[in-house]
């Protein structure tokens, strides 16, 4: 399959394998093969079974109404101490990506890189890196987007593309639009360009400089506070009302809706 004129090297190499636990977990199966897959190597499925989420959670799908992709990347110029850039080049090539279909809503990135929409959740991004000495060897960058699926049983925060825009999607040809905007979004992994990139992540956080309540997961205590910056190694800081800040990782803080 070769639709993916308009990428320079994501997607040239397309597997559909039908059902699949998990594309990531397809993914890191080809990386163990003799053979080493070419970078950008996507693995899309529209029955993904068992999908991996952040935190070990389960990413539920329903089968043939959804796109589960997986990117194969070598992002070898990545000290490991910013591979948090990588997460947010994807979170804001998939922010764009929506943005193009949604053009009357606006689209979010709530931290550290979950899609939303109308404050429910479209998009999840799984990235599972592999690191050699301090740099960044291997990544599978794992992006799951609710597409044509208008019923979430048990899951009342989440929503989709269809019932956003009321309308039917084609997967693949989708999936491949998608990865046009990722790759896009990749290439500001340069030096030059990763201010620019923090800045326009920045520009697209979910409730960013908003009072509201958080909830430090430790002891269950109530914080009230503003997201007033992402630290340069992916950690949340909250500035209080007597301008104190504090930092917390993704176990360390939930929202309080
Ligand atoms: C999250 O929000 O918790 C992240 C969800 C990531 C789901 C995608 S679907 C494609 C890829 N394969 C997986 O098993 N997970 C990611």
């Amino acid at each position: 399959m070769d639709n993916f004129n308009n990428t320079v090297f994501i997607g040239k190499v397309f597997i559909d394998p039908g059902e699949v636990d998990s594309t990531n977990s397809y993914a890191l199966q080809m990386l163990k093969l003799p053979v080493v897959p070419i970078a950008g190597t996507v693995i899309f499925s529209s029955s993904q079974t068992k999908g991996r989420g952040q935190r070990g959670n389960l990413w539920y799908s329903e089968n043939g109404r959804n796109i589960a992709l997986s990117i194969i990347l070598y992002p070898r110029f990545l000290f490991v101490q910013q591979q948090f850039y990588l997460s947010m080049a994807v979170a804001l090539g998939v922010c764009r990506f929506l943005q193009h279909l949604i053009p009357t809503d606006e689209v979010f990135i709530k931290w550290p890189n979950d899609l939303y929409v109308q404050h429910k959740k479209i998009g999840g991004i799984l990235i599972e890196n592999s690191l050699t000495g301090n740099m960044l060897s291997v990544s599978v960058v794992g992006i799951g987007l609710n597409t044509n699926q208008t019923h979430f049983k048990q899951l009342p925060n989440a929503t989709s593309l269809s019932l956003v825009t009321d309308r039917q999607f084609e997967l693949i040809p989708l999936a491949q639009k998608l990865c046009e905007y990722v790759e896009a979004t990749y290439f500001m992994l340069q030096p030059d360009k990763l201010a620019d990139l923090k800045r326009q992540y920045l520009q697209k956080l979910y409730q960013f400089g908003v009072n509201r309540h958080f909830r430090r997961t430790a002891n269950g205590d109530k914080l009230y506070g503003r997201i007033s910056n992402v630290l340069d190694n992916g950690r949340l800081l909250l500035t209080y009302a007597d301008e104190q800040a504090e930092s917390f990782d993704i176990k360390e803080i939930e929202w309080v809706w």
